[in-house]
């Protein structure tokens, strides 16, 4: 079993770097995390980030990190001096303990629901802000909260954190995503979470369920006008 498939999955239209990694729970779950890049490149979202809020975002701890043998992963040792994981360089990763984030779309499926019910999963040590997000692909979802840990700036939105998890699974069409907040005026993804919806979804539609049970529908293109895209870039 190599680590092919796996980095296949690596969003590197830029760089052509494809990473990736798993990341082993206290649970004994494993989780994928690939490389996703952007246009604008402090968004981008390396392997590890990816794998390590991924598995925050399921109530679970990192502590163990395979990786492959011949390619040098970014943010290592942020990530190990936080859990303090240990470091497993292999050529054969356990694509086969992968545990699955999709979840499949039951006919009687209410988003506002989900999205309550998923936004307890948040991990908002420093802001007490929690925000769910869901992202509908193909006969179903992702699910997604935001995950802070000791470094701010290494946070991820609970809208990455579902895209993380759709390309970690070798999902790139997506259709449309939920968010909710519990908090603040209205549910507003921000900056940083418009680049990358722009990218990966740009004339998608969004439905923002606000803190106090309305709900707005958007397209993708409209909360990020004038934007920075990766056709600009095509001659
Ligand atoms: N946050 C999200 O997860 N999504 C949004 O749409 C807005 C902001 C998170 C990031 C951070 O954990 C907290 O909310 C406050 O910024």
């Amino acid at each position: 079993m190599s680590w092919n498939s796996l980095l296949e999955n690596a969003y590197v239209p830029y760089s052509e770097a494809a990473k990736a990694c798993i990341v082993e729970s206290d649970k004994g779950n494993f989780f994928a995390g690939v490389r996703i890049e952007n246009i604008s490149y402090p968004v981008t979202i390396s392997s590890l980030q990816a794998a390590c809020s991924i598995c925050l975002s399921e109530g679970e701890t990192p502590i163990r990190v395979f990786l492959p043998l011949q390619i040098d992963a970014d943010q290592l040792s942020y990530w190990k001096d936080e859990f303090d994981l240990e470091i497993i360089k292999t050529d054969e990763p356990p694509l086969d303990k992968l545990t699955s984030c999709f979840k499949e779309e039951p006919e009687d499926f209410s988003s506002q629901e989900e999205l309550k019910n998923l936004i307890n999963r948040a991990v908002t040590p420093n802001s007490d802000f929690p925000v769910s997000a869901i992202l509908f692909v193909e006969g179903g979802y992702f699910e997604g909260v935001n995950v802070e840990v000791s470094d701010w700036s290494m946070g991820l939105c609970a809208e990455r954190v579902a895209i993380a998890k759709a390309k970690a699974a070798g999902i790139s069409k997506f259709k449309r995503m939920d968010v909710h907040t519990l908090k603040g005026e209205f549910s507003s993804p921000c900056g940083a979470c418009r680049q990358v919806v722009t990218e990966m979804m740009p004339y998608h539609e969004l439905s923002l369920y606000h803190a106090d049970g309305s709900l707005s529908k958007h397209l993708s293109a409209d909360l990020l006008p004038f934007s920075f895209k990766t056709s600009s870039l095509k001659k």
